[in-house]
């Protein structure tokens, strides 16, 4: 099928009220037509999502913001103008006609208009809003490409569009907009710098004053395996004490040739980091080993949004 015949179908689909699986830059996502209650309930099934979960509203462009979301500040359109389409969702007042079931029974709701050329097209040729929570189980590591998603739900929905390695490969930036002061709720490679520099206002930040403490975030974006982090420093140290005791697997910003373990490199520069971090993931929880040591990453603004990812799966 080319890319036409895809879209054509996967609007059919969307407009029958299935869920189909679509790339996006940052993840793949689980989608269903936004308007359509029973189909949304649907994303909510497969996932094994708590009901009170809400999920984000994918539209084509920043036109379409006020069919969602009513009070809109200037600052969103601002926003939306500088980083659409791109990996930065907004959360704002919604629109009372947008299903409860959408927003998991809050009042606001999560808006975002991703650049996927597929996805951006489909988006335009649909027309409403998707509904697309990330196209893994709840908890369980995101999807960045096809097999990740056949893996999960070969048998379980009509369509799975793939639109190869997704570009940024971490889920999107979140920011609160309906509040009184705009606020981070989960980092994303479009930084909290540069969300400021449009805004010409400080986001409030949790982990701005007090630094996150790992043992303290749940647990999500997490492989099945055992995950923990290890100073570079300590790294050699770590490994040949513990190898013989229990099954590991590395993640490393080199090669280990001495030691006889599963080693997957990843760069040590954060886009391309956060591009391969959940494949290289994917790919270490599969070696069934009992425990994924990932070397740590450095302590940096630019590296916020991945340290973030790494704290919640070494939970
Ligand atoms: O990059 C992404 O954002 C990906 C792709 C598929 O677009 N989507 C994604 O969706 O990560 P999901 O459902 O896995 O995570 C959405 C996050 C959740 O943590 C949810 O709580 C938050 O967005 N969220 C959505 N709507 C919200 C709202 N109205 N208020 C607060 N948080 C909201
Ligand atoms: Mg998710």
């Amino acid at each position: 099928m080319n890319q036409n015949e895809t879209i054509k179908q996967a609007i059919k689909l969307l407009q029958a009220g299935e869920v189909i699986a679509i790339p996006t830059e940052t993840v793949y996502g689980l989608a269903a037509d936004a308007s359509n209650e029973s189909a949304v309930k649907k994303i909510f099934e497969l996932k094994r999502r708590p009901a009170d979960h809400p999920v984000i509203v994918h539209i084509a462009d920043a036109s379409k913001l006020s069919a969602w979301a009513i009070d809109l500040p200037e600052v969103a359109t601002r926003l939306a103008r500088e980083f659409w389409p791109g990996p930065l969702t907004l959360i704002l007042k919604k629109n009372p006609e947008v299903p409860l079931l959408v927003t998991g029974g809050q009042n606001t709701i999560g808006l975002r208009s991703p650049s996927h050329p597929i996805t951006h097209e489909l988006l335009k040729q649909f027309g409403g809003g998707l509904a697309a929570p990330s196209a893994n189980r709840f908890g369980k590591l995101s999807p960045t490409k096809a097999q990740h998603v056949i893996d999960t739900f070969q048998n379980e929905i009509p369509l799975i569009i793939d639109g190869g390695h997704c570009e940024v490969g971490i889920e999107s930036t979140i920011l609160d907009l309906s509040g009184e002061r705009p606020r981070l709720l989960r980092p994303g490679m479009i930084s909290i710098e540069q969300i400021e520099t449009i805004i010409r206002q400080p986001i409030l930040c949790p982990d701005r004053t007090a630094p996150r403490v790992s043992g303290s975030l749940p647990a999500h974006y997490a492989p099945q395996t055992k995950a923990t982090l290890v100073n570079s420093s300590q790294l050699i140290n770590f490994i040949s004490n513990n190898q013989s005791k229990i099954k590991l697997a590395v993640l490393s910003f080199q090669p280990l040739p001495k030691f006889n373990i599963p080693c997957a490199v990843i760069p040590k520069n954060p886009k391309q980091y956060a591009q391969q971090l959940y494949l290289k993931l994917h790919e270490l929880d599969q070696c069934g080993v009992d425990l994924i040591v990932i070397e740590n990453i450095p302590d940096t603004p630019e590296w916020k949004a991945i340290q973030d990812r790494l704290q919640r799966a070494a939970h």
